[in-house]
């Protein structure tokens, strides 16, 4: 629910100020879909105010980027047997070998960045329920600095997992145990609707191939390089968003 106490300070105002402008964003100039429009943690104002801090904390440059995988990529991605940031690395390189765009290998890197960008951690380890809203808590800091052909495929990565899931059953026998159990909690199984609806996502084709990779880039074994790496595509990509404007 939108609702918090009264403001005690200017501070206090102007961050009111800055969630509300957030917030109309969310379901207008963003236009999300059902996919994000649901009773989900990541659209609670604690996360709008968590996203706030975190655009404060953190320019888009990617030292920062790199930095932040650094400092908080470290821990375990979930119960697999790779951290945050191998994690990470493994789908942009997964996604280079297929030969795929910049703004996908980089939408590739950064599609778990929801789980580390903020000062507070994810409820990961609330086993009742894997849905974080992660996929949620950063596009609007990546739509505003990387634009929407990297914000939109990460927004519907997890929606991604329910679509194939859906239309190909044996992919969900491919999934990890966690994996598997994140896809029940985040809905299961599409309707036929949510089908459709998926399919008219504009990043509909983008986000399928971003799912693939991540559900591959958990192999403790694969040489990966560092990670800053991708850190001219990571300019390229910002440099590309901000030439648009
Ligand atoms: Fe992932």
């Amino acid at each position: 629910m939108l609702i918090r106490p009264k403001p005690e300070s200017a501070t206090d105002i102007v961050d009111d100020f800055a969630l509300a402008r957030l917030w109309l964003r969310t379901i207008t100039f963003y236009r999300p879909t059902g996919f994000i429009d649901q009773d989900r943690p990541s659209l609670h104002i604690d996360h709008h105010r968590t996203f706030l801090n975190s655009t404060r904390c953190m320019q888009p440059t990617p030292e920062n980027i790199i930095a932040l995988y650094r400092q908080r990529g470290t821990e375990i991605y979930g119960d697999e047997k790779v951290t945050q940031a191998e994690h990470a690395i493994q789908s942009a390189v997964l996604a280079e070998r297929q030969g795929a765009v910049d703004s996908q290998i980089v939408a590739a890197l950064l599609h778990d960045i929801g789980h580390i960008l903020g000062e507070d951690k994810l409820p990961a380890s609330d086993l009742e329920n894997l849905d974080d809203g992660h996929e949620n808590r950063a596009y609007h800091w990546l739509c505003e600095h990387f634009g929407r052909e990297v914000a939109d495929p990460i927004r519907l990565h997890v929606a991604a997992k329910r679509y194939l899931c859906t239309v190909t059953p044996d992919y969900c026998e491919t999934l990890s145990p966690t994996s598997y159990k994140s896809y029940l909690d985040q809905g299961g199984p599409m309707s036929e609707a949510e089908l459709q609806e998926f399919r008219q996502e504009p990043f509909f084709e983008q986000a399928i191939a971003l799912r693939r990779w991540d559900d591959q880039a958990k192999d403790s074994e694969m040489v990966i390089p560092d990670i800053s790496f991708f850190s001219e595509r990571l300019q390229a990509s910002l440099d590309r968003s901000r030439s648009v404007r």
